[in-house]
Protein backbone atom coordinates (compact mmCIF):
# COMPACT_ATOMS: atom_id res chain seq x y z
CA UNK A 1 0.00 0.00 0.00
CA UNK A 2 1.36 3.24 -1.61
CA UNK A 3 0.85 6.40 1.02
CA UNK A 4 1.67 8.07 3.87
CA UNK A 5 0.00 6.88 7.10
CA UNK A 6 -0.26 8.98 10.46
CA UNK A 7 -1.88 7.46 13.31
CA UNK A 8 -3.18 10.20 15.96
CA UNK A 9 -6.03 10.96 18.53
CA UNK A 10 -9.29 11.95 17.08
CA UNK A 11 -11.49 13.81 19.94
CA UNK A 12 -14.34 15.94 17.22
CA UNK A 13 -17.83 14.39 16.68
CA UNK A 14 -17.33 14.88 13.13
CA UNK A 15 -14.35 12.22 13.43
CA UNK A 16 -16.52 10.08 15.23
CA UNK A 17 -18.84 9.97 12.25
CA UNK A 18 -16.82 8.23 10.42
CA UNK A 19 -16.37 5.89 12.60
CA UNK A 20 -19.84 4.67 12.71
CA UNK A 21 -19.51 4.47 9.06
CA UNK A 22 -16.43 2.47 9.12
CA UNK A 23 -18.43 0.27 11.54
CA UNK A 24 -20.86 -0.07 9.33
CA UNK A 25 -18.84 -1.22 5.87
CA UNK A 26 -16.10 -3.74 8.73
CA UNK A 27 -18.83 -5.94 10.37
CA UNK A 28 -22.02 -4.99 8.14
CA UNK A 29 -23.71 -4.77 11.38
CA UNK A 30 -27.41 -3.35 12.01
CA UNK A 31 -27.24 0.47 13.59
CA UNK A 32 -28.56 -0.45 17.16
CA UNK A 33 -24.81 -2.66 16.74
CA UNK A 34 -22.78 0.07 16.52
CA UNK A 35 -20.87 2.34 18.76
CA UNK A 36 -22.93 5.32 18.38
CA UNK A 37 -20.93 9.10 17.75
CA UNK A 38 -22.16 10.43 21.58
CA UNK A 39 -20.39 7.52 23.30
CA UNK A 40 -17.08 8.07 21.52
CA UNK A 41 -17.44 11.72 22.57
CA UNK A 42 -18.12 10.98 26.52
CA UNK A 43 -15.25 8.65 26.83
CA UNK A 44 -12.42 9.86 24.52
CA UNK A 45 -12.76 13.20 27.26
CA UNK A 46 -13.37 11.34 30.08
CA UNK A 47 -10.07 8.74 30.05
CA UNK A 48 -10.57 7.16 26.73
CA UNK A 49 -9.20 6.73 23.44
CA UNK A 50 -9.83 7.35 19.96
CA UNK A 51 -6.66 6.89 17.54
CA UNK A 52 -6.99 6.86 13.86
CA UNK A 53 -5.01 5.70 11.47
CA UNK A 54 -5.22 8.17 7.81
CA UNK A 55 -3.80 6.73 4.56
CA UNK A 56 -2.80 10.47 2.64
CA UNK A 57 -5.42 12.16 4.85
CA UNK A 58 -8.02 9.36 4.27
CA UNK A 59 -9.34 7.55 7.78
CA UNK A 60 -8.65 4.24 7.23
CA UNK A 61 -9.05 2.62 10.17
CA UNK A 62 -9.11 3.15 14.34
CA UNK A 63 -8.75 1.39 17.73
CA UNK A 64 -11.21 2.19 20.39
CA UNK A 65 -10.66 1.74 24.32
CA UNK A 66 -11.47 3.12 27.91
CA UNK A 67 -10.81 3.33 31.34
CA UNK A 68 -11.59 -0.56 33.47
CA UNK A 69 -10.75 -2.53 36.07
CA UNK A 70 -10.30 -5.95 35.84
CA UNK A 71 -9.49 -8.17 39.21
CA UNK A 72 -9.20 -4.90 40.97
CA UNK A 73 -6.68 -3.37 38.57
CA UNK A 74 -6.69 -0.83 36.43
CA UNK A 75 -6.11 -1.12 33.02
CA UNK A 76 -7.41 0.26 29.75
CA UNK A 77 -10.21 -2.33 27.92
CA UNK A 78 -10.42 -1.94 23.98
CA UNK A 79 -13.81 -2.65 22.46
CA UNK A 80 -13.27 -1.74 18.98
CA UNK A 81 -10.65 -2.38 15.98
CA UNK A 82 -11.29 -1.97 12.51
CA UNK A 83 -9.30 -1.36 9.08
CA UNK A 84 -11.63 -0.35 6.01
CA UNK A 85 -11.62 -3.43 3.65
CA UNK A 86 -9.08 -2.10 0.49
CA UNK A 87 -6.96 -1.09 3.69
CA UNK A 88 -6.51 -4.02 5.40
CA UNK A 89 -3.46 -6.60 5.42
CA UNK A 90 -1.31 -3.43 5.09
CA UNK A 91 0.22 -3.24 8.45
CA UNK A 92 -2.43 -0.89 10.04
CA UNK A 93 -4.30 -2.89 12.35
CA UNK A 94 -0.77 -3.73 14.15
CA UNK A 95 0.44 0.06 14.11
CA UNK A 96 -3.14 1.09 15.92
CA UNK A 97 -2.50 -1.40 18.46
CA UNK A 98 1.45 -0.07 19.00
CA UNK A 99 0.18 3.47 18.88
CA UNK A 100 -2.93 2.52 21.56
CA UNK A 101 0.27 0.51 23.65
CA UNK A 102 2.02 3.82 23.42
CA UNK A 103 -0.77 6.37 24.69
CA UNK A 104 -1.99 3.59 27.34
CA UNK A 105 1.68 2.90 28.70
CA UNK A 106 2.18 7.03 29.05
CA UNK A 107 -1.75 7.01 31.42
CA UNK A 108 1.02 4.99 34.12
CA UNK A 109 -1.29 1.83 33.20
CA UNK A 110 0.32 -1.63 32.80
CA UNK A 111 -2.68 -3.59 30.84
CA UNK A 112 -4.82 -3.86 28.11
CA UNK A 113 -7.80 -5.98 27.98
CA UNK A 114 -9.87 -7.00 25.27
CA UNK A 115 -12.22 -9.87 23.87
CA UNK A 116 -12.70 -11.42 20.71
CA UNK A 117 -14.24 -14.84 19.22
CA UNK A 118 -11.65 -17.27 19.27
CA UNK A 119 -12.72 -19.06 16.28
CA UNK A 120 -10.97 -16.16 14.44
CA UNK A 121 -8.14 -16.66 12.87
CA UNK A 122 -7.13 -13.93 11.64
CA UNK A 123 -7.95 -12.44 15.10
CA UNK A 124 -6.10 -15.01 17.02
CA UNK A 125 -2.87 -14.88 15.10
CA UNK A 126 -2.73 -10.65 15.28
CA UNK A 127 -3.65 -10.85 19.29
CA UNK A 128 -1.13 -14.12 20.21
CA UNK A 129 1.63 -13.95 17.77
CA UNK A 130 2.07 -10.44 16.72
CA UNK A 131 1.21 -8.75 19.87
CA UNK A 132 2.12 -11.02 22.56
CA UNK A 133 -1.44 -11.43 24.67
CA UNK A 134 -2.49 -14.01 27.23
CA UNK A 135 -5.30 -15.47 27.84
CA UNK A 136 -6.99 -17.62 30.72
CA UNK A 137 -10.54 -16.64 30.62
CA UNK A 138 -13.22 -18.04 28.58
CA UNK A 139 -16.53 -15.94 28.56
CA UNK A 140 -19.23 -17.95 27.26
CA UNK A 141 -22.09 -16.90 25.06
CA UNK A 142 -21.11 -13.58 26.30
CA UNK A 143 -23.15 -10.94 24.45
CA UNK A 144 -26.33 -13.04 24.59
CA UNK A 145 -28.56 -13.48 21.97
CA UNK A 146 -27.24 -10.58 19.68
CA UNK A 147 -27.52 -12.12 16.15
CA UNK A 148 -24.83 -9.71 14.85
CA UNK A 149 -22.58 -10.96 16.86
CA UNK A 150 -23.18 -14.92 16.46
CA UNK A 151 -21.31 -17.04 13.99
CA UNK A 152 -24.81 -18.37 12.77
CA UNK A 153 -27.85 -19.04 14.09
CA UNK A 154 -28.60 -20.38 17.34
CA UNK A 155 -24.78 -20.35 18.25
CA UNK A 156 -23.63 -18.49 21.33
CA UNK A 157 -21.31 -15.24 21.43
CA UNK A 158 -18.86 -16.93 22.82
CA UNK A 159 -15.55 -14.80 23.51
CA UNK A 160 -12.21 -15.19 24.95
CA UNK A 161 -11.51 -12.20 27.25
CA UNK A 162 -7.29 -11.22 26.35
CA UNK A 163 -4.88 -9.63 28.75
CA UNK A 164 -2.14 -7.96 26.97
CA UNK A 165 0.82 -6.76 29.42
CA UNK A 166 2.09 -4.01 27.42
CA UNK A 167 4.90 -3.02 30.03
CA UNK A 168 6.01 -6.94 29.80
CA UNK A 169 9.69 -7.92 28.65
CA UNK A 170 7.51 -10.49 26.39
CA UNK A 171 5.54 -7.61 24.85
CA UNK A 172 8.49 -5.01 24.33
CA UNK A 173 10.33 -7.81 22.60
CA UNK A 174 7.55 -8.30 20.13
CA UNK A 175 7.07 -4.82 19.56
CA UNK A 176 10.80 -4.05 18.34
CA UNK A 177 10.94 -7.56 16.99
CA UNK A 178 10.49 -7.70 13.40
CA UNK A 179 8.68 -10.72 11.68
CA UNK A 180 9.50 -14.14 14.00
CA UNK A 181 9.99 -17.35 12.22
CA UNK A 182 7.78 -20.13 14.26
CA UNK A 183 9.75 -23.07 14.53
CA UNK A 184 7.26 -25.86 13.78
CA UNK A 185 5.87 -27.18 16.91
CA UNK A 186 2.86 -29.50 15.67
CA UNK A 187 4.58 -32.10 17.43
CA UNK A 188 3.40 -31.22 20.57
CA UNK A 189 0.51 -33.00 22.37
CA UNK A 190 -3.00 -32.11 20.99
CA UNK A 191 -5.87 -31.75 23.19
CA UNK A 192 -8.02 -30.77 20.26
CA UNK A 193 -7.14 -32.08 16.38
CA UNK A 194 -9.23 -32.20 13.49
CA UNK A 195 -10.47 -35.22 11.69
CA UNK A 196 -11.62 -35.98 8.02
CA UNK A 197 -15.06 -37.28 8.16
CA UNK A 198 -16.54 -39.46 5.66
CA UNK A 199 -18.48 -37.71 4.46
CA UNK A 200 -15.83 -35.19 3.89
CA UNK A 201 -15.97 -32.53 6.11
CA UNK A 202 -13.64 -31.45 9.08
CA UNK A 203 -14.79 -31.94 12.27
CA UNK A 204 -13.21 -31.48 16.00
CA UNK A 205 -12.17 -34.89 17.72
CA UNK A 206 -12.60 -35.97 20.90
CA UNK A 207 -11.39 -33.86 23.17
CA UNK A 208 -8.46 -35.06 24.82
CA UNK A 209 -8.83 -33.98 28.95
CA UNK A 210 -6.24 -35.76 30.28
CA UNK A 211 -2.96 -34.44 29.54
CA UNK A 212 -0.62 -33.51 31.77
CA UNK A 213 2.41 -31.98 29.72
CA UNK A 214 3.33 -28.47 30.06
CA UNK A 215 2.77 -27.36 26.55
CA UNK A 216 0.22 -28.94 24.24
CA UNK A 217 -1.95 -27.56 21.71
CA UNK A 218 -5.50 -27.14 21.20
CA UNK A 219 -6.67 -26.97 16.58
CA UNK A 220 -9.48 -24.78 15.40
CA UNK A 221 -10.47 -24.82 11.83
CA UNK A 222 -8.48 -22.52 9.69
CA UNK A 223 -11.47 -20.50 7.99
CA UNK A 224 -14.96 -20.15 10.26
CA UNK A 225 -16.54 -18.19 7.38
CA UNK A 226 -15.83 -20.59 5.13
CA UNK A 227 -18.53 -22.99 7.22
CA UNK A 228 -21.09 -20.73 7.06
CA UNK A 229 -23.75 -22.86 5.53
CA UNK A 230 -22.97 -25.43 7.69
CA UNK A 231 -23.76 -23.59 11.07
CA UNK A 232 -24.20 -27.04 12.92
CA UNK A 233 -20.36 -27.52 12.03
CA UNK A 234 -19.63 -24.51 13.40
CA UNK A 235 -21.01 -25.17 16.61
CA UNK A 236 -19.47 -28.77 17.20
CA UNK A 237 -15.64 -26.57 16.98
CA UNK A 238 -17.20 -24.05 19.35
CA UNK A 239 -18.64 -26.40 21.62
CA UNK A 240 -15.39 -28.89 21.90
CA UNK A 241 -13.06 -25.55 21.77
CA UNK A 242 -15.25 -24.24 24.51
CA UNK A 243 -15.01 -27.74 26.56
CA UNK A 244 -11.34 -28.08 26.24
CA UNK A 245 -10.05 -24.11 26.99
CA UNK A 246 -12.13 -24.09 29.97
CA UNK A 247 -11.17 -27.26 31.14
CA UNK A 248 -7.31 -26.69 30.95
CA UNK A 249 -7.86 -22.82 32.12
CA UNK A 250 -9.45 -24.02 35.46
CA UNK A 251 -6.42 -26.15 35.58
CA UNK A 252 -3.80 -23.16 35.38
CA UNK A 253 -2.63 -23.46 31.95
CA UNK A 254 -2.41 -19.89 29.62
CA UNK A 255 -2.74 -19.84 25.99
CA UNK A 256 0.43 -18.52 25.13
CA UNK A 257 0.57 -18.56 21.53
CA UNK A 258 -1.33 -19.25 17.93
CA UNK A 259 -0.09 -21.33 15.25
CA UNK A 260 -1.56 -20.05 11.50
CA UNK A 261 -0.59 -22.25 9.38
CA UNK A 262 -2.38 -25.04 6.96
CA UNK A 263 -3.55 -26.13 10.17
CA UNK A 264 -4.11 -23.91 13.04
CA UNK A 265 -3.31 -24.06 16.98
CA UNK A 266 -3.63 -22.42 20.30
CA UNK A 267 -0.64 -23.24 22.17
CA UNK A 268 -1.50 -23.73 25.81
CA UNK A 269 1.06 -23.66 28.46
CA UNK A 270 1.53 -24.43 32.29
CA UNK A 271 2.36 -21.48 34.84
CA UNK A 272 3.70 -21.68 37.52
CA UNK A 273 1.67 -21.65 40.55
CA UNK A 274 3.05 -18.82 41.98
CA UNK A 275 4.55 -15.45 39.65
CA UNK A 276 3.43 -12.77 37.93
CA UNK A 277 1.20 -15.36 35.80
CA UNK A 278 -1.19 -15.53 38.63
CA UNK A 279 -4.39 -14.03 39.11
CA UNK A 280 -5.54 -11.99 41.87
C1 LIG B 1 -8.41 -7.28 12.47
C2 LIG B 1 -8.01 -6.07 11.64
C3 LIG B 1 -8.22 -4.81 12.44
C4 LIG B 1 -6.50 -6.21 11.33
O1 LIG B 1 -6.08 -5.07 10.61
P1 LIG B 1 -5.10 -5.19 9.37
O2 LIG B 1 -4.59 -3.85 9.04
O3 LIG B 1 -5.78 -5.95 8.29
O4 LIG B 1 -3.96 -6.11 9.99
P2 LIG B 1 -2.39 -6.00 9.77
O5 LIG B 1 -2.06 -5.94 8.31
O6 LIG B 1 -1.84 -4.95 10.65
O7 LIG B 1 -1.94 -7.43 10.32
C5 LIG B 1 -1.80 -7.59 11.71
C6 LIG B 1 -1.72 -9.04 12.06
O8 LIG B 1 -2.98 -9.69 11.85
C7 LIG B 1 -2.76 -11.03 11.46
N1 LIG B 1 -3.21 -11.18 10.09
C8 LIG B 1 -3.60 -10.22 9.22
N2 LIG B 1 -3.99 -10.77 8.06
C9 LIG B 1 -3.87 -12.10 8.20
C10 LIG B 1 -4.14 -13.21 7.37
N3 LIG B 1 -4.63 -13.06 6.13
N4 LIG B 1 -3.90 -14.44 7.86
C11 LIG B 1 -3.43 -14.62 9.09
N5 LIG B 1 -3.14 -13.61 9.94
C12 LIG B 1 -3.37 -12.37 9.50
C13 LIG B 1 -1.23 -11.24 11.55
O9 LIG B 1 -0.95 -11.64 12.88
C14 LIG B 1 -0.70 -9.86 11.29
O10 LIG B 1 0.57 -9.64 11.82
P3 LIG B 1 1.87 -9.95 10.93
O11 LIG B 1 1.71 -9.11 9.71
O12 LIG B 1 3.00 -9.54 11.79
O13 LIG B 1 1.81 -11.42 10.62
C15 LIG B 1 -8.78 -5.99 10.30
O14 LIG B 1 -8.56 -7.16 9.55
C16 LIG B 1 -10.28 -5.80 10.49
O15 LIG B 1 -10.76 -4.68 10.56
N6 LIG B 1 -11.02 -6.90 10.57
C17 LIG B 1 -12.46 -6.87 10.79
C18 LIG B 1 -12.81 -6.39 12.19
C19 LIG B 1 -12.14 -7.20 13.29
O16 LIG B 1 -12.05 -8.42 13.21
N7 LIG B 1 -11.66 -6.49 14.33
C20 LIG B 1 -10.89 -7.06 15.43
C21 LIG B 1 -11.77 -7.70 16.44
S1 LIG B 1 -10.72 -8.39 17.74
Amino acid sequence: MAGKVIIRKLSNPKEFEKLVEIQRVVWKHPDLDLTPVHQFCISSFMGGLVLGAFVDGELAGFVYSFPAIYNGKFCHHSHLLAVLPQFQGYGLGKRLKWAQRKEVLKMGLDLITWTYDPMQTRNANLNFHTLGVICRTYLPDFYGETPALRLGPGIPTDRLLVEWPIKSARVQKKAEAKKEETPDLSFLPKALEGQAAEDGTYRPGKPALRLEAPVFLVEIVRDVRSLQSSPELIAEWQSSLRQVLTHYFRRGYVIMDFLFGEKCYYLLKKLPETGSGKKK
